[in-house]
């Protein structure tokens, strides 16, 4: 008999098509995400899920899907997953890498031009019908070009914000366990310790996984340790930030503005004192959401689904040992 599969989503390109064929699919059709009784009664029936960051998956789903063998996430990041509980059950978890790296660095770099330049603020002006005239202090903005730029967490995406910053005329520093030598030979990058790189960065920018480790790494003291009127930009996960300390040192005029794809909860409530501040800039969570890249995604998700449910290690596991 075919594996029994459960997306939660209808997913863009050919992937879903092709998983059709080979296991008996059934896909959540609606635009909110299956709600948590749904999702584990699923779960209980299937071998496989195809689940995205909105998904929890956690020991007391795990309990109720004792045929479940893997859960393929169609995201870079896996917070969502509580891996080691996937790992003690012999469930194989996927992830994304890789697909998403230029699309969202592409989308950092979007941010940090937008809220230095002010570009959603002049949208914003120009349909309001507020433009009379040219004027010389109409809107002004930070520099970008020979701006520092500070990069916590050079793994793929931050290296690829700083091969992109390069083109800038940025100075840039990083943050990073381990020093990256190929990164600083390609952009001139510098390892610097933290307190150095909050004192210098003009414009600070998020590349970490959320972990214990990275839950709000910008916190009340960083945030008072960074440059007046430095940017801070967070393409990463919103847990990263101390998101009250953010909208205090917004307000208090201690930081320049702030740009965010992703926010802890996702979407803001409608009161977010974030959802009114005129210096922060606000997305979606879409830094890889573009046509060809969430294709792909969706098809490396289907690629590591179909290796698990096979017995074979997918090509972007992140509990390998389950195949040992
Ligand atoms: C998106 O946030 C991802 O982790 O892929
Ligand atoms: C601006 O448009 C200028 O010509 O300086």
């Amino acid at each position: 008999v075919r594996p029994r599969v459960f997306v939660t989503r209808q997913l863009p390109g050919e992937a879903l098509g092709r998983l059709s064929r080979l296991v008996d699919l059934s896909v959540w059709e609606e635009e909110l995400p299956p709600s948590r009784d749904t999702l584990m009664a699923q779960a209980a029936l299937c071998e496989g899920l195809v689940t995205l960051l909105t998904d929890r998956v956690d020991a007391r789903l795990l309990d109720c899907a004792p045929n479940l063998r893997a859960v393929s996430n169609v995201a870079v990041g896996y917070d969502n997953i509580d891996v080691p509980a996937c790992t003690g059950r012999r469930v194989a978890v996927g992830n994304t890498p890789g697909a998403l790296t230029e699309t969202s660095a592409d989308f950092a770099f979007a941010l940090i031009l937008g809220l230095a330049r002010r570009v959603a603020e002049a949208d914003a002006f120009v349909r309001a019908g507020k433009w009379k005239t040219w004027s010389p202090t109409l809107l002004l903005g930070t520099d970008v070009y020979g701006a520092t730029l500070g990069i916590v967490g050079p793994g793929a995406i931050g290296a690829a914000v700083a091969r992109r910053a390069r083109g800038f005329g940025m100075r840039i520093l990083y943050v990073s366990r381990e020093p990256k030598p190929a990164l600083e030979a390609q952009t001139g990058a510098r390892q610097v310790d933290k307190a150095t790189l909050l004192a210098e960065a003009d414009i600070l920018t998020l590349h970490v996984p959320l972990t214990p480790a990275t839950k709000h790494w910008v916190g009340r003291a960083e945030l008072a340790a960074m440059k007046p009127g430095a940017l801070l930009v967070n393409t990463a996960r919103g847990g990263v930030i101390d998101q009250d300390a953010l909208v205090e040192a917004l307000r208090e005029g201690r930081l320049g503005g702030a740009a965010l794809d992703v926010t802890q909860p996702e979407p803001l409530p409608p009161d977010s004192p974030l959802m009114t501040l005129p210096n922060v800039l606000l997305a979606p969570h879409i830094a890889s959401a573009s046509h060809a890249t969430r294709g792909r995604m969706a098809s490396m998700a289907v690629d590591n689904l179909l290796a698990a449910l096979e017995g074979r290690r997918p090509p972007h596991c992140v509990n390998p040992e389950v195949f040992e």
